[in-house]
Parts: C-alpha cells; sequence; structure tokens
C-alpha cells in the first residue's frame, strides 16, 4: 500500500512536469497507442523499480520523465512502420528514433542530461552490439543502462508484439540468456531479478 502511493505520489509530481510533458505524452497517445501503453508500463514499472533501488524522489521522478519519453523519437514514424519495419541493409527505419528523440527532448527546456540520454542510448548494449554508436557498457549512461533493461522486460511480458507474452519467468530467463553476452548491466540485472521476485 505504501509503495503505492508513493508511486501515485511521484506519477503526480512527473505531472507538474510542465507543456512539453503534457504535450508530448499525448502526441505519443495520439501516435499509436501501443506505443502509449509501452511508454506508460516503462515508467510506471520503472518508477517502482528505481524506488526499490532507493533512488531519492527528484532522481526517480526524472528517470519516470525520461522513461514515459524514451521512445519519442517513434512518433516522427508513420504508425505502420512501427510494428512492421523490415531490415534494408542491416538497418531498420525505426533505428533511427534514439538520436531524433534525444534531439527532440534537447529542444525541451530544462530536459537533464541523463533523461536525454535515456533515450539516445536505451538500445545501446554492454558488448557494443547495440545501436546508434554500438558503446561498450562503460561507455552507456547508467539511467540508460537501468532503461535498457525495463524496457526489454516490458516488451518481452506485453501483449503488445504479435507474439505471445512471455510469464516473468521466461522473460528473466530468456534475458539471463542474452546476459551471457554481457548485454544488460550485471549489477541493475541482479537487482532487477530480485525486484520482479518480490513484486
Ligand atoms: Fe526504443
Ligand atoms: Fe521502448
Amino acid at each position: 500500500m505504501f509503495r503505492a502511493l508513493r508511486l501515485i505520489d511521484c506519477m503526480f509530481d512527473l505531472m507538474k512536469g510542465g507543456v512539453d510533458f503534457h504535450r508530448s505524452i499525448l502526441d505519443i497517445r495520439r501516435h499509436d497507442h501501443v506505443l502509449y501503453n509501452h511508454s506508460l508500463n516503462v515508467c510506471f514499472m520503472g518508477l517502482a523499480f528505481v524506488s526499490f533501488l532507493g533512488w531519492d524522489a527528484p532522481k526517480a521522478q526524472n528517470f519516470g520523465l525520461g522513461a514515459m519519453l524514451h521512445d519519442i523519437g517513434l512518433i516522427q514514424l508513420k504508425p505502420e512502420l512501427l510494428n512492421k519495419d523490415a531490415p534494408r541493409n542491416g538497418f531498420k527505419t525505426t533505428d533511427s528514433h534514439p538520436a531524433v528523440g534525444y534531439k527532440m527532448l534537447s529542444s525541451m527546456p530544462g530536459m537533464r542530461r541523463e533523461v536525454r540520454y535515456m533515450a539516445l542510448q536505451h538500445h545501446e548494449n554492454g558488448d557494443g552490439s547495440g545501436y546508434p554508436a554500438g558503446l561498450k557498457i562503460n561507455a552507456i549512461d547508467p539511467w540508460a543502462r537501468v532503461l535498457r533493461i525495463l524496457d526489454h522486460y516490458e516488451t518481452l511480458t506485453s501483449g503488445n508484439s504479435s507474439k505471445r507474452p512471455k510469464s516473468s519467468k521466461e522473460a528473466l530467463m530468456a534475458m539471463a540468456a542474452l546476459q551471457e553476452k554481457n548485454i544488460f548491466d550485471m549489477n541493475y540485472f541482479m537487482n532487477f531479478i530480485k525486484f520482479v521476485g518480490k513484486t
């Protein structure tokens, strides 16, 4: 109960974020309801997870902001591309969304660096196999490393993709298999397993 109230508090504080934030959320909703659900889920789960990690309220609130807006770059693409984007020469049109999102967030006054980097780096993998920059784990901003885990878990467990949603256990097992290649930050990943176990 206490944790639920804290989450609502955090969400309420987030909603005081100003016109840019409200407009961005509505833009995402208008663009594609699957993307909107994904963004909301990642935001809620993210607020709960960073509070589990012991982050203080202002830090958690900014993280929630980045989690809600991390895929905002996708709204510049046609909705029909979002779920059916086939790779061409190894590059999908949607692969541009981290850099586009970073640019959009950078144009909003007062957006923290870490929040902008959540958009830019949430598809980077610890082994350098991600995009857009192919960064290794130490070069990825810690907030983006946390988001990488939440984003992947949400995608696996949601009913939003064409694939059958995985149970929490199946999703964690699939992620543990990926972790053999050090895709995620090990410390945050171990904490995330504990977090999911407790919820
Ligand atoms: Fe993304
Ligand atoms: Fe995402």
